[in-house]
This record gives structure tokens, C-alpha cells and sequence, in this order.
């Protein structure tokens, strides 16, 4: 038996298809899909159609003609052919059931382990000496639930933090430390880094003497002067120490370890230029050297630009980017990349994508891509700004959500502050993540805490609350969370809402192979949400502490237990805690 419901059936689909017409299709030509709510079936067979292209057949024709040849023995019992050639397939209650059982057992869930690969998934990456955004928060929300996904299939994940810690930036930054008495040992704190950063850049605007300095300070910074070098680290430092405290409030898997800044790539610029050159990709261009990857043209049809060197000699966003490509296939040996970034920079990623598959640098077989996402919007509809209009502080949106989590944990449960304090993180951050993650990325959202935070609907805190829910009627029953009572226990499935759990519990791995796949968290919390309200239904439905028999009570518990860890297990993957007490 195999770990998804779907193979099986493939499987005997193929066998059919051969013995009809004497041809070999592959199983995704199968095409096996769940039965849409409100449909008749577990699963659909949808081959006919594109079978009776092939043959020159009335696709009806060629339902029947599978659906005769069909052997379901043990599976499923005879399929009905609907419409143009469906074949409707309603699973056995007791293969269902020992599916499910078997699924219990193992200890991924049935979630299959992959040919593993090496990753870079590249999320986050602030600005430094800046505020992080909430472009950042996305950024940092997605990247961790990918990082948390990829690992648990068994991939190999290298994590890059890309910090925008380099560039002409820098020279105005640094001059103002130096105005405002910083020395470069130490000691300094930034207490409002956007004040700052504001306050620099109205001096660079205002004062062209300051403009001069700053000026000067890029090309000392970019030579190597020490006592700017420790002026520039020392403000690293201090915008570390914001960005720390983010990471730690929001629980992501991000490490100093993890950080690789633009101003890594800076000794090494120069190769990769004369790399490019040397591949015959680079070329002069008005006094500046650029590549023009094929595929990409401005309005005019001209085609577009990397710029590699400035004319006055100089790198940028773009050579820092190639550099950065170079470096992440040839000495991380990454098999795959995934960029989690913000939309406006697809065209940027695409660009220094095709120029490294030119030069060389991207195996053919390399999934190399830039995850793109949508904005967070205000109750206004634009881009979620402060009443000032000043950009939000994280901390402050991160810790609003947390102060009105812990107003509605207050009102619930009976809970030592501690603990209640706990609780209360796991429902504010959960809130906030989940809101992000079930979204459809590329699609922009509204940030709305009262949404967020609502009992009722696909959010964290009513997943965390079935959870909950269940554990203490596990508790209840005697059992304790990591023994595997489910292991072993025959389940059994007469009634309507224990087989529509149980199917939906079968479908687990798939939920989360397909957001692997196409970097889609929604589809797992999706998924999840459909599996909570299954199990309210079969709760109401079924009683499982008091059940008619001892074998039902046994199977139900199970069924319970099941979806209690794979609603904790999902939720870990997504970056959210799943609390035993609510
Ligand atoms: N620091 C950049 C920004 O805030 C994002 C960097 C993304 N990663 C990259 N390799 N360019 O826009």
C-alpha cells in the first residue's frame, strides 16, 4: 500500500487502460483527483477524456470500456461512469479504515520522504539601519513555513539571509554616526533605527556639504578605510540587535549562521565581472558594462539590461545578485533556489536568472526561482502605513497581536499566568503567520487582527482550539499525546462523518506535497481548515468517549488522536505552535 490513496488507484487504472487498448499511459495520465465536496465518490478517474482524443473514441466509450476492464477488489467497489467518461470511485470502508490505520503508524503521517536535495531558500533579508517592513514580514513568515516544509520531506536546507547591509547607502549612514559622536568601539544604541535613517537622509538632502562627506565615506567604505569599516559594523550591530528581536518574538529558524549579506558578495564582484567577460557576456554600453540576458526588452523592444559595472566603476543590486547565484550554485552546491521576495522584483530575478543559466552557473535540472508575494494592505486599502503614514514597526504589529491574543486566552481557560502568557504568544504570532500563509501568495491582504484573531473560520486560533479540543478529550480518555494508541487499532467506519474524516486524513501527505510543490502554504492550511471542521462534524455526530462499543470507542479515539497530531504536526510546518491547553 502506498502512502497516498491516489497511487493505488493510478495503479489499477494503468492496468485497466492496458487491458482495454493495449497501451502503456503513465499514472499521471490516470489523472486520479479528489471528488469535489458535494460530489458523488472519494475520488474521481478524469482519463477518458484525453484517452478518446488519442484514440479517435467517444469519450463515454472509453469510461465504460476502463471501468470494464477495471479490477477495484479490495479497494473499491464498482465504479460509476458519469458524464463524458468520469469513472466515480467510492473507496471500501475497510480499506479505508486499515489505510488510515496504517497511515497513523508511520511516523511522518504517511508525508513521503523525497530524493533529497540541497535547497537555498533566501527569506527575509532587511535592510539594515532600517526598520524591517512588513514586505520583510512576509518575506520571513513564507521562507521559514518553506525552510520548515522542504526539511520535513528530508531535503537538505541551507537558509540565506540576505541583508541589504552595502552600498551608497551606507556612506550617509555612517557620516551621520560620525556626527552624532559614534566612534566605532561600541556602546551605541539606535533606539528609533527609521528616525534615524530619516534623519540621515533629510541631511543628505539638505546639506550639500554632508553630501560631499557622505560621498567620500562610500569610496572609504568601499576601500577598506578601518576606522569606517568599525563605524559600519558597529551600526550592523545595532540593526542585528532590531531584527533579532523580531525573529525571536515571531519563533523563525533564522540565525546569525544564517546571515549573508550584499556585503559578502564585495570581494568577489570582480571575478564574476571578468567571469562574464570572459564567457563573451558582457558588453560596453554608454561607458557602463552590462549583460543582456535573452528574452528581455523595454517598451521599444530594446532589449534590457544587467548592469554589472557603473560607469564611474562602481557595482550594484545587480552584480551583487549574479554574484550572489554564482556563489549559491558553484560553492553551496545548490541543487535548488527559491527567492522569497516581494512581486516588484520579479522581473530583477528573471533577468539574473537567465543570465546564470547563460553563463553556465544553473544546471538544467536546477528549480531556480523567485517566490513572489503580494502586499499587506491597511484597513484602507493601500499599503499598510502608520496613521503618521510612517511605515509599521513590527515589534508594534507583532506585539498588538499578542496583547489581543492574550485578552481572549484570559477569558477562556483556567491557566497559571505563565503558562496563559504561552499561550497567548502562540495564538497572537499564530495569528499573524496564518493570516499570511493562507492567503494566496501573490495576492495582496488585508491586515486586520480582529480576522486574524476570529474563532470562527480559517484561522490559527480555531485550528489551535480544536487541537486543543481534542487533547483534552484524549486526556480525558487516558492517553497520553505521544503514545500511538492509533497504531495497531482497527478502525472502523460505518458512519458518514467518521468515513469523511478518515478520508480526509488520508489525504494529509498530499495537502503537503502539493504546497511543496508550487510554494503554496495555503493549500496545506486549506487543508487543514477542511479537516478541523470534518472533525467537528464527526465529534457532534459520533460519540467517542461513550461509544456504543468498546472496538468503536478504540477507533474513534484513534481517528481523534490522528487528527490531533496532524493538526499539530501541519501547524509546526507552517511555524505555529499547537498547544495542548487552551
Ligand atoms: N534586501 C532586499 C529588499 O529589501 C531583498 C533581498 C532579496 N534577496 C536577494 N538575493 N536579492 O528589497
Amino acid at each position: 500500500m502506498s502512502a497516498d490513496l491516489a497511487q493505488d488507484l493510478e495503479q489499477r487504472i494503468v492496468a485497466a487502460v492496458h487491458a482495454a487498448y493495449g497501451i502503456e499511459i503513465t499514472a499521471k495520465e490516470a489523472v486520479i483527483r479528489p471528488a469535489q465536496p458535494g460530489r458523488p465518490g472519494d475520488y474521481q478517474c478524469n482519463a477518458a477524456m484525453p484517452l478518446a482524443k488519442r484514440l479517435g473514441r467517444p469519450s463515454p466509450e472509453v469510461g465504460a470500456a476502463i471501468a470494464d476492464r477495471l479490477d477495484l477488489t479490495g479497494l473499491a467497489g464498482r465504479p460509476e461512469v458519469a458524464g463524458p467518461g468520469f469513472l466515480n470511485i467510492v473507496f471500501d470502508a475497510g480499506y479505508l479504515g486499515d489505510h488510515v490505520a496504517a497511515l497513523a503508524a508511520d511516523e511522518h503521517l504517511g508525508v513521503p520522504r523525497t530524493e533529497p536535495r540541497r535547497v537555498v531558500v533566501d527569506y527575509s533579508s532587511p535592510n539594515m539601519a532600517k526598520e524591517m517592513h512588513v514586505g520583510h514580514l512576509r518575506s520571513t513568515i513564507i521562507g521559514d513555513a518553506l525552510v520548515r516544509m522542504l526539511e520535513a520531506v528530508g531535503h537538505e536546507v541551507v537558509r540565506q539571509n540576505h541583508l541589504g547591509d552595502w552600498g551608497t547607502p551606507f556612506g550617509m549612514l555612517v557620516e551621520h554616526l560620525v556626527d552624532e559622536g559614534w566612534t566605532g568601539g561600541g556602546g551605541h544604541t539606535v533606539a528609533d533605527l527609521t528616525a534615524f535613517y530619516a534623519d540621515a537622509r533629510h541631511k543628505f538632502d539638505t546639506d550639500d556639504a554632508f553630501a560631499d562627506r557622505s560621498r567620500k565615506r562610500v569610496v572609504a567604505l568601499q576601500a577598506g578605510d578601518p576606522t569606517t569599516l568599525a563605524l559600519w559594523e558597529e551600526l550592523l550591530d545595532e540593526s542585528k540587535r532590531h531584527i533579532e528581536a523580531v525573529y525571536e518574538l515571531l519563533d523563525v529558524r533564522l540565525t546569525p549562521d544564517d546571515y549573508r549579506g550584499e556585503s559578502s558578495y564585495n570581494p568577489r564582484l570582480d571575478e564574476v565581472v571578468a567571469d562574464l567577460q570572459q564567457r563573451g557576456l558582457a558588453v560596453d554600453s554608454d561607458g557602463a558594462l552590462c549583460v543582456f540576458p535573452p528574452g528581455f526588452a523595454g517598451r521599444d523592444d530594446e532589449p534590457l539590461p544587467l548592469i554589472i559595472r557603473k560607469s564611474g566603476g562602481g557595482y550594484g543590486y545587480d552584480t551583487t545578485d549574479l554574484a550572489t547565484l554564482r556563489y549559491r550554485t558553484q560553492e553551496l552546491k545548490a541543487d535548488d533556489i527559491f527567492y522569497v521576495v516581494g512581486a516588484p522584483q520579479a522581473m530583477h530575478f528573471a533577468m539574473v536568472f537567465a543570465a546564470g543559466r547563460e553563463a553556465g552557473w544553473v544546471s538544467d535540472d536546477s528549480r531556480i526561482e523567485h517566490v513572489p508575494f503580494g502586499s499587506v494592505l491597511g484597513s484602507d486599502g493601500r499599503m499598510l502605513r502608520t496613521r503618521a503614514g510612517a511605515t509599521v514597526k513590527l515589534t508594534d504589529l507583532l506585539t498588538a497581536a499578542v496583547d489581543r491574543a492574550a485578552a481572549i486566552v484570559a477569558e477562556r481557560g483556567q491557566m497559571d499566568p505563565q503558562e496563559r502568557a504561552a499561550v497567548a504568544r502562540a495564538v497572537g504570532i499564530g495569528a499573524v503567520k496564518y493570516a499570511d500563509l493562507s492567503s494566496q501568495r501573490e495576492k495582496d491582504y488585508t491586515f486586520d487582527l480582529d480576522r486574524m484573531l476570529a474563532m470562527e473560520g480559517n484561522t490559527a486560533v480555531y485550528l489551535q482550539y480544536a487541537h486543543a479540543r481534542i487533547r483534552s478529550m484524549l486526556h480525558k480518555a487516558d492517553q497520553t499525546p505521544d503514545q500511538t494508541p492509533a497504531s495497531g487499532t482497527p478502525v472502523i467506519l460505518d458512519e458518514p462523518a467518521e468515513r469523511a474524516l478518515a478520508l480526509k486524513l488520508a489525504q494529509y501527505p498530499a495537502a503537503v506535497t502539493a504546497a511543496i510543490e508550487a510554494v503554496e502554504p495555503h493549500r496545506l492550511c486549506g487543508y487543514l481548515y477542511e479537516l478541523a471542521v470534518l472533525f467537528s462534524t464527526f465529534y457532534q455526530h459520533c460519540p467517542v468517549l461513550t461509544a456504543p462499543t468498546a472496538e468503536l470507542r478504540q477507533s474513534r479515539l484513534a481517528l481523534s488522536e490522528h487528527t490531533a497530531r496532524v493538526l499539530e504536526r501541519a501547524l509546526g510546518l507552517l511555524g505555529i505552535e499547537a498547544p495542548d491547553r487552551m
